[in-house]
């Protein structure tokens, strides 16, 4: 059985009711880009109002986080990526869910209880939550090892809004023993994490406590998989097959490169895929980055390489995977229309700074000349200097 399914089973057959992921679109009136975790859709029942579905839901939303951007090319980040979730709106606590999620992991999955270490949230005098007892004791019940912390063990959605303390799930993934916490030793990876959403945050920085005391959790599906399956990153998963199989041989790079190469063209073909097109601004703007991210590495050492040699088959399983409407033909015009846009800018940019004025440090007034009559952004000046 797939691990999605094993996951939703799981929270069926404890009366949770399927919710239907919605897409990285968040609803209107959302201040936020993007749908960056799985409770993100459900933050006005997290918050009170009756969910149609009841009081325990499970689910998968894709989500997209442009703030791991950097580590992106590591064996763990993604920018598009998959989450597991279940939600308890005012209804179990937190021993409940936790005691669950050790029941999955080690008996649904398979998974060494002597692999698991937990973090828990320690307390915070300045904003005068405790140390949470409840998950504390859980742990211990069950025999797992516990680290307190106080900034890692606290999750938000934003600067405002619902949030809580949480208690993160890590798997051992080294070959000898940790020489180290979760803190210490980044062997282990954070897979799950169980957030007990408790508090709204103001506009003035201070805490409130919800209405309803709700538990928000969300695995990993990528990383799950890796784990599961033993590959040694994200990118060695089944959920990658096509992409890992194909592009190295097109388009030959260093790991690094390469894995950064793939997250971002199939990122870009889930953004697109969700309606978004290329522009200066807001979501457009993100697309825009990843995409010429990727032309960047691919360009560097041969600028014949395109999108368009990419095959049919890695738009057709991405849209597939993520069940999206777009069509093929569609999302791949968007992106070689993009690769066309890009590749002239930098004609455009390479002429403009081979004139004798450029030939020297750049002050502000050159870098916001260059922006505003030849369109030219200092991050891409800098690339072609
Ligand atoms: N909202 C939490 C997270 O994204 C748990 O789902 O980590």
């Amino acid at each position: 059985m797939s691990i999605t399914r094993t996951f939703i089973d799981f929270f069926l057959d404890r009366d949770h009711v399927p919710t239907t992921g919605s897409t990285l679109i968040p609803r209107l009136g959302d201040p936020v880009l993007f749908t960056t975790s799985g409770m993100h859709p459900l933050t006005p029942y997290l918050e009170g109002e009756p969910h149609p579905l009841g009081r325990r839901l499970t689910g998968v939303q894709r989500c997209l986080r442009t703030t791991d951007l950097d580590e992106v090319g590591d064996p763990t980040h993604l920018t598009v990526f998959e989450m597991l979730g279940s939600w308890s709106l005012g209804d179990y606590g937190s021993s409940q869910t936790l005691t669950w999620g050790y029941e999955l992991l080690t008996s649904g999955y398979g998974i060494d209880p002597g692999q698991l270490y937990v973090t828990v949230f320690g307390g915070d005098d300045s904003d005068g939550v405790p140390l949470d007892q409840e998950s504390l004791r859980t742990w211990q019940e069950l025999g797992v090892p516990v680290e307190l912390t106080t900034d890692d063990n606290w999750w938000s959605n934003g600067p405002t809004g619902p949030c809580g303390p949480d208690s993160e799930i890590f798997v051992w993934t080294g070959d000898g023993e940790p020489e180290g916490t979760p803190t210490t030793d980044d062997r282990w990876v954070e897979v799950w994490n169980h957030v007990m959403m408790r508090y709204r945050r103001l506009d003035d920085g201070s805490l409130e406590p919800l209405q309803q005391q709700n538990i928000d959790t969300g695995l990993g599906l990528e990383r799950l998989t890796m784990l599961l399956e033993g590959a040694s990153s994200v990118y060695e998963t089944s959920l990658f097959e096509p992409w890992l199989r194909i592009v190295p041989k097109l388009w030959p790079l260093d790991e690094r490169s390469q894995r950064i190469v793939v997250d971002h063209l199939r990122s870009s073909i889930v953004i697109i895929g969700d309606g978004v097109h290329p522009s200066n601004t807001g979501r457009g703007y993100v697309l825009r980055r990843l995409i010429r991210r990727a032309l960047t590495l691919l360009w560097r050492h041969d600028d014949s390489r395109s999108v368009a040699d990419l095959p049919i088959e890695l738009f057709e399983h991405t849209l597939n995977h993520f069940h999206q409407g777009e069509t093929v033909t569609m999302v791949r015009r968007i992106l070689i229309d993009e690769e066309i846009r890009f590749s002239n800018l930098l004609d455009r940019g390479r002429k403009v700074l081979s004139h004798e004025r450029f030939h020297k440090s750049l002050d502000e007034t050159d870098y916001e000349y260059l922006h505003e009559t030849h369109g030219l952004p200092r991050e891409l000046v800098d690339s072609l200097r």
